[in-house]
């Protein structure tokens, strides 16, 4: 069975964490700080190891990020050399501050954190489901009303692993393209954080426009 380290073990870390677990994982968390740190942090999440962020990446099959986007920058880029990593992360100008290339459009969110953790095998994932929605909606393969989620990333291998992780907890999945074609799942697209079948998320992905928000308040945040 698969090992997943998950770096941040905040709301989307923890839920993950627990999506995971459910579905026979096994599953190591880690944080900035002392893993004693983690200790009551994960208290509630029966199974759930705690290591460092380098112990957690050595554990691991894939390596799921769910950590403040600007904190991507602190990670140890060789550390994550040949792993498979999904990227979780959204991009909040009010809480990460104005960052002008993604103003601007000039790159996706995961294609900066591809930049960074260069030789990874990153793939966009998790990241346009509220936390709290995570093992609420997943639902066994074949359910009339599974969600589906959305996924981009540039190496096939990558991508299909994650694409039967989706399935494996309870998701059917979309996919977007490639990590360029990411933004129309980022923050404020019409994919982001709606319960969606497959039918109305291929919609929703393909009706994005680069340049549109969606009204703000019609999806829940974070
Ligand atoms: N919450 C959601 O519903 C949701 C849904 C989809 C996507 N996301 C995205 O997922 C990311 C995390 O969101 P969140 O709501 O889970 O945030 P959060 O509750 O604030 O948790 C962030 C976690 O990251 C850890 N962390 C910070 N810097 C770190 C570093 N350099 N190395 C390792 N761990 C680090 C923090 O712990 P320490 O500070 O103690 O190290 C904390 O455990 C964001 O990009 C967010 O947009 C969130």
């Amino acid at each position: 069975m698969k090992k997943i380290a998950i770096i941040g073990a905040g709301y989307l870390g923890r839920g993950c964490a627990q999506l995971f677990l459910n579905a026979g994982y096994q599953v190591m968390i880690s944080n900035s700080r002392d893993k004693n740190s983690l200790s009551s942090v994960v208290s509630g999440i029966v199974g759930c190891q705690i290591g460092t962020t380098e112990e957690a990446v050595d554990f691991s099959d894939i390596v799921l990020i769910a950590i403040p986007f600007t904190q991507i920058t602190a990670l140890t880029a060789d550390a994550f050399s040949k792993k498979i990593v999904i990227d979780a992360n959204n991009y909040y100008p009010e809480r990460d501050g104005q960052i002008e290339v993604l103003d601007t459009h000039q790159i996706t969110t995961s294609e900066l954190v591809a930049k960074h953790l260069r030789d990874a095998y990153v793939v966009k994932a998790f990241n346009a489901i509220l936390a709290a929605d995570l093992v609420k909606d997943a639902r066994p393969k074949n359910d009339q009303n599974r969600r589906a989620l959305p996924i981009a990333g540039d190496h096939a291998d990558a991508k299909a692993e994650i694409i039967r992780l989706y399935d494996d907890v309870g998701y059917d999945a979309v996919d977007a393209g490639k990590l360029a074609d990411s933004w129309r799942f980022e923050r404020a697209k019409p994919a982001y954080c709606i319960a969606l079948n497959k039918a109305e998320l291929a919609a929703a992905l393909q009706a994005a426009q680069r340049d549109k928000e969606v009204a703000h308040g019609s999806w829940r945040h974070n």
